[in-house]
């Protein structure tokens, strides 16, 4: 067949496709309220969702960002509930207060999926799933592995004082929260380490570094920085570097989340270790909005699969790191 028989057939298929998805009345309006884009792993978020959607004409996006106000996010909801839009994805910034607005989608029978972030219990009724990584599993991952990286080096006897500071994310955010106690489940069957420090950084790379500089100050013994997030383990890393101290060496660091940016300085010796949290989520978020569309019950959790990654994988593994 010559290239415009082949062309003629495609625009055949394109054009039932389309009548299909349309003659249904299954065409869908999506609201997305993102709460912010405080560095580049929810950079890769946004651009995962609506790179997924524009990949689906049969849905329409309505993306709105609301600059890490809660205050915004709800109104941006709110617009959203009035707009009569078909489902609402949202990226929660803290675990509380958003019941009323949840209630006010679900009354009007607007179906609302928790990206990323999940709400507070009481309020996980008002959503139709979660779909995101594990974050306690995530905390407990970071401990494991310096757990094991201690007794590798020969550093912990079990009994001599390993002082670890913790830069944890925005207070009231899931992925803090949950991060704090999967890592705290580790450190508590090991009596001789000790959280000497924690204060929130809120994912951000500079609060990150002024956290730990400030730590470095108040504490000189300190062996570990535990940061909730990559970008705040950087600006740990430079922290580090200007009290004097080599970052990777005389300070361990450890950073979550898997950016192409912890890859790049664990090949250089500046970060010790990273924990994957995957925000390429846009593919499955459209998935389960067909599914829900078709009439299909969505699980309650919907997990995504993550690694952990330390100076001995790095190399190998940045080449192919997709955020
Ligand atoms: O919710 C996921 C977390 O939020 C990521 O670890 C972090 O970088 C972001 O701010």
């Amino acid at each position: 067949m010559d290239s415009r028989g082949r062309f003629r057939i495609l625009a055949m298929i394109m054009t039932i496709c389309s009548m299909t998805a349309f003659a249904a009345g299954r065409h869908w309006v999506v609201g997305f309220s993102q709460f912010g884009s405080e560095g580049d792993w929810r950079t890769a978020e946004t651009i995962s969702i609506q790179t997924a959607f524009l990949d689906d004409p049969s849905f329409t996006l309505i993306y709105s960002e609301a600059q890490r106000k809660q205050e915004n996010q709800i109104k941006a909801i709110r617009a959203f509930i009035s707009r009569k839009v078909d489902a609402i994805l949202i990226t929660p910034l803290v675990e509380t207060d958003y019941g009323p607005v949840l209630q006010e989608a679900k009354k009007v029978g607007i179906p609302v999926l928790m990206i990323d972030r999940d709400v507070a219990l009481d309020d996980q009724a008002l959503r139709m799933t979660f779909m995101g990584s594990d974050f306690v599993m995530e905390g407990e991952k970071a401990g494991s592995w310096l757990a094991g990286y201690l007794k590798k080096m020969n550093m912990d006897d079990g009994t001599k004082t390993i002082d670890i500071a913790e830069i944890s994310g925005t207070a009231d955010s899931p992925p803090s929260i949950e991060r704090g106690k999967g890592f705290r489940k580790i450190s508590d069957i090991h009596p001789n380490w000790k959280i000497t420090q924690s204060q929130p950084g809120n994912f951000d790379s500079d609060e990150g570094k002024q956290v730990a500089a400030a730590f470095l100050k108040e504490d000189k013994n300190i062996q570990v920085l535990f940061a909730h997030n990559d970008q705040m383990a950087l600006g740990a890393a430079q922290a580090v570097k200007e009290a004097g101290l080599r970052p990777g060496k005389d300070v361990i660091i450890i950073g979550m989340d898997g950016i192409e940016e912890a890859f790049e300085a664990m090949v250089a010796g500046d970060l010790n270790c990273t924990v994957e949290c995957s925000p390429l989520i846009g593919a499955r978020a459209v998935q389960a909005l067909r599914d829900l569309r078709s009439g299909k019950k969505l699980p309650p959790r919907i997990w995504a699969n993550d690694g952990v990654f330390d100076q001995s994988n790095a190399a190998a593994a940045l080449p192919i790191r997709q955020y």
